[in-house]
């Protein structure tokens, strides 16, 4: 039988990229961003490419009943999720002191609560078919403090914690949850989060959105928790686990300026 997975932040970087992955492997596609035209522009391509049929939901995730609405959209359509990729993710650059508020606040409802939501009304229909994965997307900001990006690496650390969390309440369900941790790579995540003048995205390599996700996918389907894709990110998260946390986030800060 074919599967189905829901990908948020699909019009775009990792999540575009899942979904090209995803038909490939012949599964049928629910791509959920706020870009409609980019989204339709997808579906059409993926389809003459790929044998695979593709369902586009255009939705903001910030706001109360998003998850909700995207929950309604698979249900009233009689569509079973196989595979919940929650994706959807944005930064903001600067001093907290400074930053807008909203835009602080809007982040972590996609980042965090949309999150949430989403693997709690999700993860019972895959408890009860005994089959499910969700793929949550998290990043190597979550192992540390992030001064100049504070409420983005805290949203990160709990989707880290979170997937971890559920990992040992889903043993023996036949449901498996990952967090992928990328470090840098090329996307329209830097730019849109201000960070071109940061040294984190000028002086660290940055990876391909194809790579990380093809490494997030084929560590998914081994059912591992905590994926940390390139060899440089691991060392860097094992240096900051074993360095006192009042030195790494002053390291985090050197890096970030
Ligand atoms: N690139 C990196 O260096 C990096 C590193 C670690 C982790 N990550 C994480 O990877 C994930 C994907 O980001 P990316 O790098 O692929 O960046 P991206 O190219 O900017 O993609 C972000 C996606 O999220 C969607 N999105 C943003 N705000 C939204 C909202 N309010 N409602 C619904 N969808 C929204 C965007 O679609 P619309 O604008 O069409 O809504 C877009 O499809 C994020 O969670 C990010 O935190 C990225």
């Amino acid at each position: 039988m074919r599967e189905t997975v829901l990908i948020t932040g699909a019009s775009s970087g990792l999540g575009l990229e899942f979904a090209k992955i995803f038909a490939y492997k012949r599964c049928n596609l629910v791509l959920v961003a706020r870009n409609e035209e980019k989204l339709l522009e997808i579906k059409k391509k993926l389809e003459k490419k790929y044998d695979t049929h593709v369902e586009v939901f255009p939705q903001d995730l910030t706001g109360e009943d998003a998850a909700k609405n995207i929950y309604y959209f698979t249900s009233s359509k009689g569509i079973d999720i196989d595979i919940l990729v929650n994706n959807a993710g944005f930064g903001d650059f600067g001093k907290f002191s400074e930053s807008d508020l909203k835009k602080q606040t809007d982040m972590i409802e996609v980042n965090v609560t949309s999150l949430v939501k989403l693997c709690r009304l999700y993860v019972r229909p895959m408890i009860k078919q005994k089959y499910g994965r969700i793929l949550n997307v998290s990043s190597i900001a979550a192992f540390q403090p992030g001064p100049l990006m504070p409420v983005y690496y805290s949203t990160k650390a709990f989707v880290l914690s979170f997937t971890e969390a559920l990992s040992v309440e889903l043993r023996g369900t036949g449901v498996h949850v990952t967090a992928l941790c990328p470090g840098p790579t090329v996307t329209d995540f830097a730019n849109r989060a201000n960070l071109e003048h940061s040294g984190l995205f000028k002086n660290l390599k940055n990876a391909s959105a194809r790579d990380v996700c093809i490494y997030g996918y084929k560590q998914m389907m081994k059912n591992k928790v905590v994926v940390i894709p390139g060899k440089l990110n691991k060392l860097g998260i094992m240096a900051s686990k074993h360095l006192p946390r009042s030195i790494v986030k002053y390291a985090v800060y050197l890096i970030q300026k």
